[in-house]
């Protein structure tokens, strides 16, 4: 019988933000921490890293971008817990500015990891969240400067409050397809794929805050944040925070108290609100 002990667990934690974050769980966190990661190897070894430490996170193979990872997962958190309290929806990638991936390549490819294989991860596992779950799902701060180099018509789109989950996925295929042809300019989007990628996270993030109010489990708050500019990998070490730096705003969102009314559907950065749905 599934114990109804509480449960954490971050994507894409096996290095980098999403490690810190299972870090600091497992120092706060009055439950159970999962460490994903889509290699089992990377995994368990920074499950020792983290045992050297002192700490005991539990560990869970994910990829987000296979669906049949993700139903294992969530069918081990069904039987074993019988809900989710909280998710951070850390994983993610980017190209590094000099990779030779063409544009078309790169906006496929960074859109169906951090917005298509995030929202599959959300509509597997949003059924199991119990009341006053807590969300968070890792942008950027590109999304904001991606924002403001869409065309007026294509930011309307995307800051429209009556936008459901169809329509903004409709608005990112746009643009993976204009990519391929090589006319998203024209269509009004810019040349960012990574800064597309988290306006997708983000907007998606609003949607999911709006539909939830609505849901009969109660005081479930999701968010969206950026960790900041952060030495990991992804930057090749050039961001000015540590790991743990980085991982406060979103271990803050994780662990929002009870009944929580602000920050709910926002985008926050350094604990603080930049932009709500
Ligand atoms: N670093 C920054 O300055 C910065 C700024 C703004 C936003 N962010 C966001 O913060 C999050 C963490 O970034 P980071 O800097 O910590 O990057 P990172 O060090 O490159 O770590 C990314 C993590 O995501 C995992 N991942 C990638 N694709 C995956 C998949 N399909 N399934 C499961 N896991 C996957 C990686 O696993 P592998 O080890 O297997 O590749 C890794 O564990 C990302 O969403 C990123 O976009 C970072």
């Amino acid at each position: 019988m599934a114990s109804n002990r509480k449960v954490s667990l971050v994507t894409g934690s096996n290095k980098g933000v999403g490690f810190a974050v299972v870090r600091a769980l497992c120092k706060s966190y009055e439950g159970d921490v999962f460490l994903t990661s889509r290699d089992v190897g990377r995994g368990q070894a920074a499950i020792a890293d983290l045992n050297k430490e002192g700490l005991q996170p539990k560990f869970h193979q994910l990829d987000i971008n296979d669906r049949s990872s993700l139903e294992r997962l969530k069918s081990f958190l069904q039987t074993t817990y019988g809900g989710l309290d909280v998710l951070v929806n850390n994983a993610g990638i980017a190209y590094k500015d000099d990779d030779p991936a063409p544009f078309s390549e790169r906006a496929e490819v960074t859109c169906k990891t951090n917005f298509w294989a995030t929202l599959d991860v959300c509509r597997v596992l949003f059924p199991l969240l119990r009341p006053h779950a807590r969300v968070v799902n890792v942008s950027s701060m590109s999304c904001q400067s991606a924002i403001t180099k869409c065309s007026p018509a294509v930011q309307g789109r995307f800051k429209d409050p009556c936008l459901m989950m169809d329509g903004l996925e409709k608005i990112m295929q746009e643009f993976v397809d204009a990519a391929k042809e090589s006319t998203h300019q024209d269509q009004g989007f810019p040349n960012m794929p990574y800064g597309m990628s988290k306006i997708g996270v983000t907007v998606m993030s609003f949607i999911q805050d709006r539909e939830i109010r609505k849901d009969s489990r109660e005081d479930i708050v999701i968010n969206a944040c950026s960790p900041g500019r952060v030495a990991t990998d992804m930057t090749s070490h050039k961001g000015t925070k540590t790991i743990d730096e980085g991982a406060d705003t979103l271990v803050y969102l994780a662990l929002l108290p009870l009944n929580t009314t602000s920050p709910r559907g926002s985008l926050v950065a350094d604990r603080t609100i930049q932009n709500s749905g």
